[in-house]
């Protein structure tokens, strides 16, 4: 069935993003430290949100069910209940001390998407569409519990590792341990995975966690594709010894070779362009005020547009860790915790998305921005299953992991007429 394309009503519009606005300081209010935002994989937090957004689902005539790995979902049939299905979502799991957008916008702009598109039928709702929709709010995004990200859509992708099972947190409680302890099945989580046969594709609307749309003075951007990332934990070897008694001469300190480590990856980074690295964690021990540092530990975070160029990047650093290290008499190591490709949004999910964001423009504006996403997103699980494609919406001033965050009522309600319109674009393809 050809979609109709419409313009939704402004006042519908700015309705439901003041409703998405309101739900977002409604949602900061689950948290696990009074006063921050903190919403972590598996917490009774993580349950609460669960179970608000399941309400907001069926209040927008969905069904819903929490799947085998704590993600929480709603699903709208077509008239055809064979339909494969559109996924929207996002993630509502936090950073520590978090906005109170990044992630959490997009899910509950998917709803309201939901509640424009879906036609009234026998005291219930269908999806108008030649798909049946589901709006799919993840569970873990950040990895801010277990240190490994995506958990929520790489069970969804069908991609889990049971090597993950043995991973804990900063209690010691494991994986395993907390899906028990928040009343989920280890053995079953594989019912989580989603066949591509049954997906018509993933869209993602999000803020964007940097100033280019901001800079740039517009609203909405398409993104083309989500970062190839890299992550390690690096381990510095030297010797602790009485601060007071050993010349410098003598020094092997560990914590000065991980600072001029973290420097050489600013230096090297800043050459190329493309890639962004970050030391966000380092550590001394035995970490006392009358000891040289006898090792230290620090963490990398690479990312960059193509694969290719953050690993001949990485392979850079690590010589300069070599030259480094040798010349102050340190040893050191690096574990790779995390490695994922970038993933291209889909050319077809990209050009519905752009059509959308012209519906939000005057007549002859400017073609939309296209930005690639230097932030990781669920759609990175998520595209080997199905194809992606991801909305962003300006966030002032480009602060995001961080309270600060921040997005505006009109670019939300820019932001869902754009999402609406995508979805309307997608249903008009040819099957
Ligand atoms: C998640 O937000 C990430 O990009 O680290
Ligand atoms: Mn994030
Ligand atoms: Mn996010």
């Amino acid at each position: 069935m050809p979609a109709r394309l419409t313009s939704f009503p402004p006042d519908r519009l700015a309705t439901a993003a003041r409703r998405v606005m309101a739900r977002c300081d409604e949602l900061a209010r689950v948290t696990a430290t009074t006063g921050k935002i903190e919403r972590v994989y598996l917490s009774p937090e993580h349950a609460r949100v669960n179970r608000l957004a399941a309400e907001w689902m069926r209040e927008v005539g969905m069904t819903t069910r929490q799947d085998a790995a704590g993600n929480q979902l709603g699903r709208l049939e077509a008239a055809d209940a064979a339909a494969r299905a559109l996924l929207l979502g996002s993630h509502l799991d936090t950073v520590l001390d978090a906005g109170r957008f990044d992630g959490i916008v997009g899910v509950l702009m998917a709803l309201e998407v939901v509640r424009l598109l879906r036609e009234p039928v026998d005291g219930g709702f269908v999806s108008p569409l030649p798909f049946a929709l589901e709006v799919l709010a993840f569970s873990d995004e950040e990895g801010t519990r277990f240190g490994k990200a995506l958990l929520g859509s790489s069970a969804v992708a069908g991609s889990w590792n049971d090597e993950w099972w043995s991973l804990e947190d900063a209690d010691g409680t494991s994986l395993r341990q907390a899906f028990l302890e928040f009343g989920l099945d280890p053995a079953r989580v594989g019912e989580a995975a989603r066949r591509p046969d049954e997906l018509v594709g993933y869209l993602e609307a999000h803020i964007e966690q940097g100033p280019e749309l901001h800079r740039r003075g517009e609203s909405l951007a398409v993104v083309s594709s989500i970062a190839s990332a890299r992550r390690f934990q690096l381990q510095v070897e030297g010797e602790a010894r009485h601060a007071g008694g050993t010349p410098y001469d003598m020094r092997r300190d560990a914590l000065l070779g991980a600072s001029e480590a973290a420097l050489a990856v600013e230096r090297i980074c800043r050459s190329e362009h493309h890639i962004i690295g970050t030391v966000g964690q380092l550590e001394a021990f035995p970490g006392a005020v009358n000891i040289v540092p006898g090792e230290a530990r620090f963490s990398l975070d690479l990312r960059g547009e193509f694969d290719g160029e953050r690993d001949r990047v990485w392979d850079a650093i690590a010589r300069d860790l070599d030259e480094i290290m040798g010349r102050r008499g340190l040893r050191w190591r690096a574990r790779e915790v995390h490695n994922a490709a970038a993933v291209m949004c889909a050319p077809l999910l990209q050009d519905v998305i752009r059509e959308g964001i012209v519906s939000t423009l005057p007549r002859g504006a400017d073609a939309p921005p296209v930005i690639f996403s230097r932030a990781g997103h669920d759609g990175m699980a998520i595209g080997s299953i199905t194809d992606v494609g991801m909305l962003f919406l300006r966030n002032p001033d480009g602060i995001s992991h961080h309270p600060d965050e921040a997005v505006s009522a009109p670019d939300v309600a820019l932001g869902i007429q754009a999402f609406a319109e995508s979805v309307l674009h997608l249903a008009a393809e040819p099957a």
